[in-house]
């Protein structure tokens, strides 16, 4: 494991910007990539000047899936190894994004296949470009979407969709992934960075410790009963109330009733002191 740089970040405006970086490789995740990536998400976690993630790739792919060769092939007679690997490149797609404090927005630039499903269902948000290329192309190798991808697909494609995608191995593009709801939007490559830009500003406006209680609140509730998230939400509330000192009742429901902004058209960062 000798290459390094496979995970690259710059920061502006508040929002991080991760760039998944083997474009000679087409983006494929190596053990290195996994392993710099999650020092990458470590080192983001609590960074002061970011409060919004956006993940995307170098060149003309997001991510090629799992590196074959170097996951499959040469870590086959190094058990161990394979799972110290395996370990690292779930959880950082799977668990860390899933539950990280800051908002996560997949920008999905080019070629998306197999493992990299998990990135963009591990994502809050995900965009993609109309011509970028997603496939499951497991099948076509004569395997399925194994680790956390099957479970990705149930999470957040309707069955028919993952169904058809992962038995046939067909590629789609962006416009078919918006159409199905596996991203949120898909917009002309060229204006991709623009239009997920305004949205990651948009989202980091808002109150970061509200941001991370949205989070918490829906990505908990999901694995709740009714009652559990209920209860779970009215001490989430508490927490949000201590983390913020009070704010969202003081500013930002005091100003409303003080006539600075209406939060039903807009953020309190519109409101005039
Ligand atoms: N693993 C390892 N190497 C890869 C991968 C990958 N997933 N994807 C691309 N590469 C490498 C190629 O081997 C090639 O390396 P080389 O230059 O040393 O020969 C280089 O990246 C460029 O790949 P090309 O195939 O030449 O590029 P092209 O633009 O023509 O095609 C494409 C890109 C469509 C992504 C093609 O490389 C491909 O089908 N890759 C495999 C995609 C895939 O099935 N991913 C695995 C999903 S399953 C999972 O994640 C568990």
């Amino acid at each position: 494991m000798t290459e390094s740089n496979t995970v690259t970040y710059e920061i502006e405006n508040a929002v991080a910007t991760i760039t998944l970086n083997r474009p000679h490789k087409r983006n494929a995740m190596s053990p290195m990539l996994h392993i710099e990536m999650t020092e990458v998400l470590e080192k983001l976690r609590y960074e002061k000047t970011s409060r919004v993630i956006v993940i995307t790739g170098a060149g003309n792919s997001f991510c090629a899936g799992m590196d074959l060769k170097q996951f499959f092939v040469e870590l086959q007679d190094n058990p161990p190894e394979f799972d110290r690997i395996f370990r690292l490149a779930t959880d950082w797609r799977y668990r860390t994004l899933r539950y990280y404090p800051k908002p996560v927005i997949a920008m999905i630039n080019g070629y998306c296949f197999g493992g990299a499903f998990s990135i963009v269902e591990g994502s809050d948000l995900a965009f993609a470009a109309k011509e970028a290329t997603f496939g499951l192309s497991e099948i076509n190798f004569k395997h399925y979407p194994g680790g956390s991808v099957s479970k990705s697909l149930a999470n957040i494609m309707r069955p028919r969709e993952a169904m058809f995608y992962a038995m046939t191995g067909r590629p789609f593009n962006g416009e078919r992934a918006a159409e199905i709801g596996f991203v949120n939007a898909a917009y002309p490559l060229a204006d991709l960075k623009k239009e997920v830009m305004a949205i990651a500003q948009e989202i980091a406006a808002k109150d970061p410790d509200a941001l991370t209680a949205c989070k918490e609140g829906y990505r908990y509730s999901l694995e709740m009963t009714s009652d559990a998230a209920i209860n779970y939400a009215a001490a989430k509330s508490d927490q949000l109330t201590l983390r913020q000192n009070g704010s969202w009742r003081d500013e930002g429901i005091g100003d409303f009733l003080q006539g600075k902004y209406r939060p039903g058209l807009g953020g309190h960062e519109k409101a005039s002191s």
